[in-house]
Order: C-alpha cells, then structure tokens, then sequence
C-alpha cells in the first residue's frame, strides 16, 4: 500500500516505471553532464555514481575514464539496475545499494563521487556523506545536485494549484511535499562530514515535454511512484486533469517548456599532509 504520510518509500517502484524512466532519462542525463564537467573526470580514474538509476550517466563516465578507469554504479531500486546491467562495458559495474551504507567499497578507493538528481532523496544525509567521505580517496571531488525547497520546480507550484483546484488542498502538503537542500544545510552538512572547498550555484534548466501526460509520467518515474501517491485513483483524476489546464500556459511551439532549479554542490576530502 501507498503511504500517506508523504515519507519516500523504495517499494513503490515497476517494471513500467523504469522502463519509463529510462526512456525519458535523457532530461536528467543533461542535467548530470553539468554536474560531472567540473568534476573533470579524467582517464584512468575510479569514479562512484550513487542513485544512479538505469545507468546513462555512468556510461557517458565510464567513457571519459577509459579502459584505465573504472565506474560502480549503485542503486536500491533491483528493477533500474536491471536496465543499467544492459550497458556492458569492461569498466562499468552496477549493483543495488543505498548511499548510507557503501561497506561494499574501501575506504579511500575512489578519485569521485557523484550523485545526479539523488541527494533529495536520501533519508540519512549524514551517514551517506560520511560514507562518501571514507571512501573518497585524500583530495577525492564529490559533486551532487538537488532540489533547493526555497525554489521549488514550476511543475511542484502548479501540481500545488492543481491539488487546490481539485478541492484538496488541506492535503497538499502530505501528497506533494518539496524535497531537497538549500545552500546553508548544504554548506554545514558537507562541513560536519570534513569535506573543504565547498561551493554550490542555483541553476534554473528549461524542460521541454510533449504534454500534460508525458510530463506526469516522468514525473512518476522519476520519482520512484512517490507521486500523488496520498490520493485515491478519482481524487488523483482530479489533480491531474487540473493540472491538464494549468500547464498549457506554458505552451510553446516546442512543447511545455518549464523551468527546474537545481543546486550544484561541490567539494573536497582534504589531501593527505606531509
Ligand atoms: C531521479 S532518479 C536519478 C537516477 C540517476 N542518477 C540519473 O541520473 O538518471 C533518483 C534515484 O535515486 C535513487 N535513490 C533513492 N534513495 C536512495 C538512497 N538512499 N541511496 C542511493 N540512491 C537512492 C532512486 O532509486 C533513483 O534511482
């Protein structure tokens, strides 16, 4: 059963919501390609991809580090690391796993970690950044985006007004609530943990989709069927076909064009001193 006190469940997901997933993924894999540039990622090195998914972004990685290198890509959803299995590549290895817990990884082992679209997510932001820190070689980058609840995406405000609209709204909260980090949390969690040269930028990134549909859809499967999951099959009827009318005033001659904001974290294990 759903729950309807809005925490994030791992046992929501399909086969179809993966798969749906990993048709859309391109809308995340662009944002990532922001997220693993300045990492600079270079040949030869070992790179950890936490949340990764069906597996696009670690194989665009699993390129830049070449046969030298190696990329691991983990996740807790089983029917998503299936699909990423699908990549073969000699130096690209997927296996289910959660951040808060990467005792199957040495301490020291990896030049990078990064975490595409995950961290919102992640119930012990703590314990998977003390993760991260272990294995993290000395000087090792860690880089990760995330919703910032100050700036909450245009399709969130607009599933609010639709959730108000539908005559819910006394339930909008537990039924949408805004995940994600803002710059100041950010700041003292990566600082708790021992990182250095911590640096975060809002970025606003325009998604274009066909319709209403397609974009509830992603959002479903991005989401891992944490979607509306608070409301019966009518009530959720209601919401979307509000949401129907309210989207289309962001209509283009490209498709629905809307704006989602998305911070990028940056930062250090300290190299080892002399
Ligand atoms: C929006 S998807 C992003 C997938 C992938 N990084 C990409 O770029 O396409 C969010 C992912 O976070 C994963 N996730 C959720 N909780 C997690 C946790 N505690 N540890 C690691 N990954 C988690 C989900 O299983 C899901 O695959």
């Amino acid at each position: 059963m759903p729950q309807s006190d809005g925490a994030i469940s791992l046992d929501h997901d399909t086969p179809e919501l993966a798969r749906s997933y990993d048709d859309a993924g391109l809308v995340q894999f662009r944002h990532g390609k922001f997220l693993v540039g300045p990492l600079a990622i270079r040949s030869g090195e070992h790179v950890l991809d936490i949340g990764a998914g069906t597996g696009r972004l670690a194989e665009f990685v699993a390129g830049l580090v070449g046969a030298d290198g190696r990329v691991s890509g983990i996740d807790p959803l089983a029917g998503r690391i299936e699909i990423a299995r699908l990549r073969q590549a000699d130096n690209l290895q997927f296996d289910t796993g959660r951040a808060e817990d990467l005792s199957r990884f040495h301490d020291t082992q990896f030049d990078a970690v990064y975490l595409n679209s995950v961290f919102h997510w992640i119930a012990d932001k703590d314990r998977a950044l003390r993760e991260i820190h272990r294995v993290l070689k000395p000087g090792g980058r860690l880089g990760l985006n995330v919703q910032d609840p100050s700036r909450p995406h245009q399709s969130r405000v607009l599933l609010r007004q639709a959730i108000v609209e539908a005559g819910l709204a006394d339930r909008r909260q537990e039924s949408n609530p805004v995940l994600g980090s803002t710059d100041a949390e950010l700041s003292a969690l990566f600082t708790a943990n021992g990182f250095n040269d911590y640096r975060s930028e809002l970025r606003a990134l325009v998604d274009i989709h066909d319709d209403a549909d397609s974009l509830l859809r992603w959002s479903e499967a991005s989401a891992f069927g944490n979607f509306l999951e608070a409301f019966s099959p009518s009530e959720r009827t209601l919401v979307r076909q509000a949401f129907a009318r309210l989207v289309e005033d962001k209509r283009t001659p490209e498709g629905l064009s809307l704006e989602r904001y998305l911070r990028f974290a940056f930062a250090r294990k300290a190299p080892t001193v002399d």
